[in-house]
């Protein structure tokens, strides 16, 4: 081993040792394993205390595993007899930079640091998270090219799924969620499977959770491709189905997702998430064609609704209105806000369901819903007639 190796491992132990350390990666891989390209390597907080996260990025897989850091530093010093050619260390005293030339020649370049602050190792990190753009997932699905780069055609759509990455994570620590160590949840409408592989990305790489996770689309060949992809990125807890929302058994979860599901697929998947006591609802509903006709203004309303345009965004206010009004009836705390901006995206409403320890009066809600029923003139709603049909369906079975 050269002065530069050992100079570098030893400042590795060193800002281990007096909490300086930031992060370390590993890359110009030129080891035995052919699809192994970089080991990142970074501070994580565990049951057990501070460990070292390492990630191994492959060409078409990542697996993460955490380590002590004796453990840790003497898989580096391993790695760079092992293939890696270049190691570059990060302080919040210095940057160390380390080059191992063909014939065992090594330069260590010790510069200002780039980082004056530690990183957060609790769940705050998560805020502030963005998904890995060299994932592997991304370039399979068409979101980052050849070069790791986001496609110019896909920047919205990266947008979105950092922001719901960013939202699931927010919404999960503050639910009951928070502390579990296995999850278990349904992507509703799953259709390429975008934000389903990076739900399933973040919580089993980013926090470690045991996760399975089933995404449920109509489009056979959007789950054949998205199983497809699962299995080369060694996702083994993702899974695609093919059928319908309505007709999928949906197993008691922890975490009922619908994004953008047409019409009132949105409703079905809501009350599946309810029939199988989710803790979190997330829906971003879609288009909302079944209330539009069927409203009827009263005269106060008559002027503001006979532009069609009120009229289309009033009708997505009622029915999503009605949604949460039921949710809150079925013992749900919602919430409903944007979560990615207009500009992006117009189907950017998100309803939120939380399911209560102790649920509020359902007769409260049901009048507010028998209220704006009537005054509207609704004699339907598809998410009501279900969990209507549930409770009788219930009360004769009992
Ligand atoms: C607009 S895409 C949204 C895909 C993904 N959730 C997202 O937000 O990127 C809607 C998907 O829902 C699926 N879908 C619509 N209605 C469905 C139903 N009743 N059952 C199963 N899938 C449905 C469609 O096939 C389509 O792939």
């Amino acid at each position: 081993m050269t002065d530069n190796i050992e100079k570098f491992l030893a400042a590795l132990s060193g800002s281990l040792a007096d909490g300086t350390f930031v992060k370390l990666s590993l890359g110009n891989y030129r080891g035995v394993d052919e699809h192994l390209q970089k080991i990142l390597v970074r501070l994580v907080n565990t049951k057990k205390g501070t460990r070292l996260y390492f990630l191994y990025r492959g060409d078409t897989r990542d697996t993460a595993k955490n380590f002590d850091f004796e453990t840790g530093v003497g898989l580096v010093a391993e790695a760079l007899e092992n293939g890696f050619f270049s190691g570059h260390l990060f302080t919040t005293a210095n940057d160390l930079q380390l080059e191992i030339g063909k014939k065992g020649k090594s330069r260590l370049n010790i510069g200002k640091a780039t980082f004056k602050v530690l990183p957060s190792l609790d769940h705050d990190r998560e805020k502030t998270y963005q998904v890995d753009v060299g994932s592997f997932y991304l370039k399979a699905l068409g979101i980052t090219d050849d070069n790791g780069r986001v496609r110019d055609k896909q920047q919205d759509k990266w947008r979105q799924i950092n922001k719901f990455v960013e939202v699931l994570a927010s919404l999960v620590d503050k639910s009951e969620l928070k502390e579990k160590r296995s999850l278990s949840i349904v992507d509703m409408g799953s259709g390429k499977g975008y934000l389903t592989f990076a739900a399933y990305d973040y919580f089993k790489n980013i926090r470690g959770v045991d996760v399975s996770i089933t995404g449920v689309d109509t489009k056979d060949q959007l789950i054949d491709l998205s199983n497809e992809i699962a299995k080369a990125c060694g996702f083994d807890g993702l899974q695609f189905a093919e059928g319908t929302i309505a007709g999928f058994d949906v197993p008691d979860v922890d975490i009922l997702i619908a994004l953008h599901a047409c019409n009132t697929a949105t409703d079905d998947a809501i009350f599946k998430g309810i029939s199988s006591n989710a803790q979190l609802i997330v829906a971003a509903p879609c288009c909302h064609q079944e209330i539009r006709p069927q409203i009827s203004s009263p005269p106060m309303f008559r002027e503001l609704l006979r532009h069609g345009v009120m009229l289309e965004r009033f009708a997505e206010m009622l029915t999503d209105g009605i949604r949460s009004l039921l949710l809150e009836r079925s013992g749900y705390a919602t919430k409903l806000f944007e979560f990615v901006s207009t500009e992006h995206t117009p189907k950017n409403n998100m309803l939120v369901g939380t399911r209560m320890a102790e649920p509020a009066s359902p007769s409260e809600f049901q009048q507010q819903l028998d209220q704006l029923k009537t005054e509207f003139g609704i004699t339907h709603q598809r998410l009501e007639t279900l969990l209507n049909a549930g409770v009788q369906n219930h009360a004769t079975s009992v």
